[in-house]
């Protein structure tokens, strides 16, 4: 993927017990060199991301799941703030999940307000965005995409493109052993990238990360990350299991 790191991200979801997490660290951090341009960044759940900031190796970066909807900490009972975040020295997070919009009515522009406090914060972000099943079959997956996107893409601040990255998550994927194939992928990475290209101009739009997530594994990341267009993963399942390994190896 033409001079850009290939970004591995593991999310962890709402899963873990304490020796669980213990052995996923121990995992990453016997898990010898990483390839030269392999971006490695996990998000474990806010219980866990203590530890694993103190006791993962430093070339693993450390990532939220979620940001509240306003930048400062206060009377927000049961959210994670992202100036609390930044204290941390957390800078990566993950916004707008698939999860998140279905189950906690996050709207495109509920997303597109936390990406631009993330990312007026310093932040990079991780935005996900993708199409269920029935848009898939209706033909409006570009369609879905596009006004998942567009908010995104409107709250960007002058200079800080260099730290989006973009997910596609077909949710019919997710959590479901149905990967895309790697030209499914490919097709809407590179309308994705058009798209991009339109709103944001070539040259931004060529230097955005596209990962993709949904049932990523050991045995199809080699060919999902050959096409063009696919510039990593945001993986769910397999980042709590020993292939994680394999599929940051995929990135050489
Ligand atoms: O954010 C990653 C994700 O939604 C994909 O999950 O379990 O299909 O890899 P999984």
């Amino acid at each position: 993927s033409d001079g850009k790191k290939v970004l591995v991200g593991g999310n962890w979801k709402c899963n873990g017990t304490r020796d669980k997490v213990a052995s996923l660290i121990a995992m990453l951090n016997d898990a010898g060199e990483f390839p030269a341009n392999a971006e490695v960044v996990i998000a474990p759940t806010a219980l866990h991301v203590g530890k694993v900031l103190d006791e993962v190796r430093k070339d693993v970066n450390v990532s939220v799941q979620n940001l509240w909807s306003e930048p400062k900490a206060g009377a927000w009972t049961g959210e994670l703030t992202v100036d609390l975040v930044k204290d941390f020295g957390i800078n990566w997070c993950i916004l707008g999940h698939s999860e998140r919009r279905a189950y906690c009515n996050e709207t495109p522009e509920v997303v597109g307000n936390k990406v631009k406090i993330a990312l007026e914060a310093g932040m990079s972000v991780i935005a996900c965005i993708g199409e269920q099943l029935s848009d898939r079959e209706a033909n409006k997956t570009m369609e879905v995409c596009k006004a998942q996107l567009d908010p995104i893409l409107k709250a960007i601040p002058e200079g800080a493109i260099g730290r989006v990255v973009v997910a596609y998550e077909p949710v019919w994927a997710i959590g479901t052993g149905v990967t895309a194939t790697p030209d499914q992928a490919q097709d809407t990475h590179k309308e994705l990238r058009a798209y991009l290209s339109e709103v944001v101009g070539p040259k931004d739009a060529e230097a955005v990360r596209i990962i993709y997530g949904g049932s990523v594994k050991g045995a199809n990341c080699e060919d999902l990350i050959k096409k063009a267009d696919i510039d990593g993963f945001l993986v769910g399942g397999a980042s709590l299991k020993d292939e994680f390994k394999q599929i940051i190896a995929s990135s050489a």
